[in-house]
């Protein structure tokens, strides 16, 4: 097969937490137990969270990479009574074991998995083939995520995501949290494709900035109308939702463009298609 069939993009990848699962869904068992902190709780506990990630992965000595690491349920754990400590709750161990199981099978966003089909049931155009190598043009799909695997597999079977993707890429094969460079290699080497060729969608605006300095092409699905970060680094498309990530992507592949958002290298700059927090 010549190089000139191979769809554009190989690969749709995404963050799964903010992204596909709702981390607010605790919200009401945090507000049943805790009337008036529910909403807080939540937002500090998802804030120290993805913290302690990024520190621990930063704190990482240069001869020992992972040193620092532990899985992310571990530190979603440490997150939650660090937030519970801080707002003054009291956590017992049921309170704390009601939280984290809530944590376990997040809701998924309502648009997820029907956008996930759509995708997944592209029609095939002749001659093509999927980034992932089965006999279609549809793009690969996968989950690249902070989450420790037992987490993802339990996250993706409550959704009903089972078989949607190609891969479900954890970091914690490589102990190094988004965003690491080496962990968004995770999706470059299974698709083996160049970041470029890949679509890397998050609703965190920090883990988009991370994969466009990686070279991803990147989507912002912006699910909280946040104001875009302030890191110089502008994602190729935004939208607060599935559908206008679907969008995007049919922009991309309409005849005539070129072979990639980000077949200048620089995926900064001004060749966003929809706002950001439009
Ligand atoms: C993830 C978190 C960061 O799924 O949202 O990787």
């Amino acid at each position: 097969m010549s190089a000139t069939t191979t769809p554009f993009p190989k690969a749709v990848i995404f963050d799964a937490y903010g992204t596909l699962f709702d981390v607010h869904s605790v919200i009401a068992a945090a507000e049943q137990m805790f009337p008036g902190h529910g909403d807080a709780l939540s937002q500090l506990w998802r804030q120290k969270q993805i913290e302690y990630t990024q520190l621990r992965t930063l704190a990482d000595p240069a001869g020992a990479p992972g040193a620092h690491y532990r899985p992310f349920w571990d530190i979603t754990l440490d997150a939650l009574r660090f937030a519970a400590r801080k707002l003054n709750l009291t956590l017992g161990r049921a309170a704390e074991k009601r939280l984290m199981d809530e944590y376990a099978c997040l809701s998924a966003f309502p648009d997820a998995v029907p956008a996930l089909r759509q995708l997944r049931d592209a029609p095939a155009p002749a001659g093509g083939k999927t980034g992932s190598g089965a006999s279609s043009t549809r793009p690969g799909l996968a989950i690249l995520s902070n989450g420790n695997p037992q987490m993802l597999d339990i996250a993706v079977k409550s959704a009903g995501m089972t078989r949607l993707f190609d891969h479900v890429l954890s970091v914690d094969t490589v102990r190094a949290y988004k965003p690491s460079p080496v962990a968004y290699t995770l999706g470059t080497q299974a698709f083996n494709a160049e970041p470029r060729e890949i679509v890397f969608v998050s609703s965190n605006g920090w883990d988009v900035a991370g994969a466009g300095w990686f070279g991803f092409t990147t989507f912002w699905l912006n699910r909280q109308n946040a104001p875009a970060e302030e890191l110089g680094v502008t994602p190729h498309g935004a939208g607060g939702g599935m559908n206008d990530l679907l969008a995007f992507l049919k922009s991309l592949a309409s005849p005539g463009r070129n072979s990639g958002a980000g077949s200048t290298g620089n995926p900064g700059g001004s060749r966003a298609r929809h706002s950001p927090g439009a």
